[in-house]
């Protein structure tokens, strides 16, 4: 698989592609399969409907890998606090975590509840051709607590921090309790066949260094080195966004750290290339114009060249309204100019 060698650094014909949120609102046939589903958690939990729009980017795009769909809240859905996607809204929390009673109250060992996950892992994994990849994922333990502690999506990340600050070992314990799950989590999605597993700490950038490696990549690192310990063949992709500034300390033993937009590549090269393949990073709104994606690409090649180390993405997740006219082209477009 094209997409696993890159990942290990081993030549390729060209660079691998795959889009952050591939599947999604962009795609008619998303919104076709979503409609038949009902609610978006009711598309996760359906192992035959998931399974066709993990595969659907893959015919439609083209892209070097599938990635999993699901999304990163089911894991705290299952440890016991019900979830709602309010359209328009986003997530919504019914229960939240505000003190040392409520993270003992979480439910434990809930990873043999996401047989859902695993199942559709393997469904895909069985249709889809055998030079594609299937990337499995979670988010991280600090961008899971930030939903578990504010209940929804936010701004100012005030309760979490609040916690962080007044009470920081009923966090540290919150986020112990969640990377434990997870790895059980990742580890049963590559029983059930994942190629790779990637960890999304999107919300990475609410946090000052000393307090992003403290709360939230010391735990990503320990997630990683488990999964590398028991199964040192299958690549681990790290993505905590937002934070270009912190990486002279960035360390631990994995194989790809994705690099979001709004850190500069060359930085990124110059501080991590050396060590870790680097994986991203076009503004996904440049899709929105045909000449400033092709612009984006030529820029990140030029850049990050045409040898092994480098696995192209977007810098964030796709949006839905941007065109998969241009999403098909970028595809392409990666896939020729990096022919070697
Ligand atoms: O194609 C893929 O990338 C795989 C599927 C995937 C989804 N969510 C599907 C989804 C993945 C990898 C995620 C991860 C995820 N979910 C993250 C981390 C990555 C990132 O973007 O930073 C986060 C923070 C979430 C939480 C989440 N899920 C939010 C805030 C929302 C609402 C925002 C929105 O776009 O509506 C979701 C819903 C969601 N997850 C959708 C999809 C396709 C849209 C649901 C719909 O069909 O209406």
């Amino acid at each position: 698989m094209i997409f696993i060698d890159a990942c290990k650094r081993i030549e390729t014909p060209y660079t691998p592609v795959w889009m952050m949120r591939q599947a999604g609102r962009y795609l008619s046939e998303y919104k076709e399969v979503r409609k038949q589903a009902g609610s978006f958690l009711d598309l996760c939990k359906n192992v035959d409907l998931a399974s066709e729009v993990t595969l659907q980017p893959v015919d439609i795009l083209n892209v070097d890998a599938a990635i999993l769909f699901s999304d990163i809240l089911v894991v705290p859905l299952e440890m016991g606090l019900g979830l709602e996607f309010v359209s328009g809204e986003g997530p919504r929390f019914l229960r939240t975590i505000s003190n040392y009673d409520d993270v003992c109250s979480l439910k434990k060992d809930i990873a043999k509840n996401l047989d859902y996950v695993y199942d559709t892992i393997s469904q895909v994994r069985a249709r889809l051709p055998k030079d594609k990849a299937l990337i499995g994922f979670c988010g991280s333990p600090w961008t899971l607590a930030t939903y578990m502690i504010e209940g929804q999506g936010t701004k100012s990340y005030a309760k979490s921090k609040k916690m962080l600050y007044q009470s920081p070992q009923t966090l540290h314990y919150l986020l112990k309790q969640i990377a434990d799950e997870l790895k059980d989590y990742l580890l049963g999605q590559i029983r059930a066949g994942a190629n790779c597993v990637m960890i999304f700490d999107s919300w990475a950038a609410a946090l000052e260094k000393e307090a992003f490696f403290e709360f939230s990549w010391g735990y990503m690192k320990d997630i990683a080195r488990e999964i590398k310990k028991q199964y040192p063949e299958i690549p681990v992709i790290l993505f905590p966004k937002g934070v270009g500034a912190y990486l002279d300390d960035i360390d631990g033993e994995f194989d790809v750290f994705g690099v979001d937009w709004g850190t500069p590549l060359e930085l990124a090269k110059s501080k991590l290339g050396s060590r870790y393949v680097l994986q991203g990073n076009l503004e996904p709104c440049r899709i929105y114009n045909e000449d400033a994606m092709e612009m984006g690409i030529d820029e990140i090649i030029s850049i990050m060249g045409k040898r092994a180390g480098h696995i192209f993405n977007l810098g964030h997740g796709m949006l839905p309204d941007l065109p998969r006219e241009n999403a098909i082209k970028l595809v392409e477009m990666v896939h020729k100019k990096t022919k070697r």
